[in-house]
Parts: structure tokens; sequence; C-alpha cells
């Protein structure tokens, strides 16, 4: 049987006691009866429903008929039994809550699996791996730095002073809005990786090996063998001693390592601000074994000269020292070398792909290939 508010005629403490125990029993017990939240909203209005709830009757039925005498005593009971309700409300309210936002959810464990295609590595990536691991054995550690870079680091410490026309060689994307720094400040899209080697010269003092893995980017509209982002390995090795031969033996092993010890390697004069001497690395052509031919076809990856060039090297200029003497580079003690490859172009040649756009699309199609 539902609850009722009973009338009272009977106005004692006991009597009034005996009544609000009652009620707020009936509360309780009708709150463990709540199952949904249609199940809640009545259980409020029929206890706090300002209209005709449980709580207005109580005030009519038994505190506004209450005599003089018994009035205080009935307000005090009256005012207990709100409180009581209305934690009572509170409390299944919570309990709504919480059952509605639990997982109830069941697993069919007889329904096979979602298979996840397992990913690969990027050719880039990969090829940028295969080239570290080789330095890496000769005692090379890896160094990182910045792609968005300052004016002082991808050209000023490397030798090429402002308005210096090799500047102009790099197709540089500068940033916009930074011309109310001085020059040294203003930042750039880094076109090479060289810049690392100051900022790891900065942090560590003499001997070091080290190679650079990175993104650089030129103002370069893509096409079958260019693009806007590419990969760079930088490598520079600073010692007392170094030699240009050193420089040639560790290279040419390099290229024995990544392209089979049948490769030839070959080095040009060239410039580049930041080395001096400078000179370009070329190795005989892997695709065609140097003879330019692919049997009555005339050798495409050579252009025919049996000859490929893979990066630009040369021995550290005293120059760049300057710019980092105080961390123990005085070029009068130390000398070094330094290389740069670009990655994509050696992934290109070493997979036999015709477009570098390839690398960039996204493509599964082509990607699966190399898983
Ligand atoms: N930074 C040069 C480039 O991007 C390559 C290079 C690196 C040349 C180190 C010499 C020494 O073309």
């Amino acid at each position: 049987m539902a609850y009722t508010v009973p009338t009272l005629t009977d106005y004692s403490t006991a009597a009034l006691e005996k009544a609000g125990g009652e009620c707020i029993a009936a509360c309780t017990a009708e709150a463990t009866e709540v199952r949904s939240d249609l199940d809640l909203k009545s259980f409020r209005d029929r206890w706090i429903g300002r209209k005709n709830g449980v709580l207005t009757q109580v005030n009519d039925l038994w505190l506004k008929p209450a005599p003089k005498e018994a009035k205080r005593e009935a307000g005090m009971r009256v005012n207990e039994i709100r409180t009581a309700i209305a934690d009572i409300i509170d409390k299944a309210e919570h309990l709504r809550l919480e059952l509605s936002t639990a997982a109830i959810e069941s697993v069919d464990i007889s329904l096979p699996g979602i298979r996840r295609p397992i990913g690969a590595e990027h050719p880039v990536i990969k090829t940028m791996h295969e080239i570290i691991g080789v330095f890496q054995r000769l005692g090379y550690s890896v160094a990182e730095g910045p792609v968005v870079e300052t004016d002082y680091y991808n050209f000023e410490a490397l030798n090429f002073p402002p308005n210096h026309p090799a500047r102009d060689t790099q197709d540089t994307l500068f940033i916009a809005g930074q011309q109310a720094k001085p020059q040294r400040e203003r930042l750039l899209l880094r076109t090479h990786t060289s810049p690392v080697q100051i900022r790891t010269m900065e942090k560590m003092r003499p001997p070091i090996r080290i190679v650079i893995p990175g993104t650089v980017h030129r103002n370069d509209p893509p096409d079958a063998s260019h693009s806007p982002m590419f990969h760079q390995i930088e490598g520079l090795a600073v010692d007392k001693n170094i030699t240009f031969g050193d420089l040639k033996g560790t290279l040419d092993h390099a290229m024995k390592a990544l392209f089979g010890s049948s490769v030839k390697t070959h080095f040009r004069p060239s410039f580049f601000p930041f080395t001096e001497p400078s000179a370009e690395l070329y190795v005989t052509c892997f695709i065609c074994g140097g003879s330019g031919k692919r049997g009555a076809d005339p050798c495409r990856p050579c252009k025919q000269t049996g000859w490929i060039e893979v990066l630009g090297c040369g021995m550290v200029d005293p120059n760049v020292f300057e710019f980092v003497k105080d961390n123990g580079y005085d070029p009068k003690t130390v000398s070094g070398f330094a290389f740069g490859m670009g990655v994509d172009r050696l992934a290109l040649l070493k997979y036999g792909v015709d477009d570098l756009q390839y690398f960039f699309q996204g493509d599964v199609r082509f990607l699966e290939q190399f898983g």
C-alpha cells in the first residue's frame, strides 16, 4: 500500500515523532523502487511536487491545523521531514546518474576480430635509418635541430655573410613579418641540415662525430624530382688532425656499405661557403654498374655517364670554427670534415621510383610495396 499522509489529532511529542518517522521510512522505501529516469521524475513529483506532493500535504495537514501550543514543535518536525526527503531524493538522483553512465555492454567473444594491417617503414625513413646505421657503426651519434631556424644558424654562422650571392642558391622560404628584427634573428625554414653543425658545436666540445637527419624546405615547385620539403642527412667530424684523407676514406666506406662493395667513389671540386676545400661525391651508378647502358638502352638515372652525384662535402671552413671558437674549436688546433646528402633522391634511385611525389602522397597502394 502506497503511503498517504494521515490527519493528526494527537499533537504530543510522541505522536509527532511517530508520524514523522513513518513518513521518512515510506520515502526511503519508495526510493529503492526507482529504476529509470522516468521513475525518478514521478518519485520527485510525488514527494516534493508543489501542488499535491507529500511534503505539501504534510504542511497542510499537520502544520497548518496545529493548535497554538504545538505549532513550534510541529514546525520543527516538518522541517526535519523536509531535510530528510531532500536528502533521499538527492541520493536517488546520484545513483541514477552513476548507473546510466556505467558501460552496460556485453562482448560477443565468438565474433572474429578486426584485422588491422601492419604498417611498414616509409621508404624515405627506411633509407634514412640505413644511412644513420652505417655511421653509428663507425661511432657517430645522432643530433637534431629545429626546422624553423634563424638566419644566423642557417646562413651567417655557416659563413654566408649578409647579401652573399651563395644565399640565392638556397631558394629560402622566409617566415613573414620578421622585418622588425635584426637580420640574424629573423626566422626561416632551414634550407639544409647544416645549421645543426653550429648548434651541436655550441653544446659539445671536440672531438665530435655526429650525423644529423631532418627535413628541410626550399622554394621549389613540386615535380618528379623536386619537392618544397625533403630530407637530408648531415655529417660532421671534428678532432685534432682530421684530414681530407679521413673524409675520403669515411665516405668511400659508407658508400660501399650502402650500395655494395663494388661501388667506386669519385670526388669533384665544388663550392660551399662553410667548407674549404669543397667537393661533390659521385658513386658508380648502381643501376647500370657504371657502364651508362642497360642492355641496348641508355641508363636514365645516371644520364648515361655511369656516375651518380650523391652528396656535397668538404673540410670545415676555419671561418665556421671562429663562430664556436670559445667552446674549444680554435681553427689553429682542430680540423674537421662535413657532408650533406639528400635522402629522398637516394631512396628514389635505390627503389627505382620514377616520381618523387609518390613519397609524399600517402597512397597506401604505393607504400604497401615496401612492407
Ligand atoms: N648543406 C649543403 C647542401 O644542402 C650540403 C653540404 C653539407 C655540403 C655539408 C658540404 C658540407 O647543399
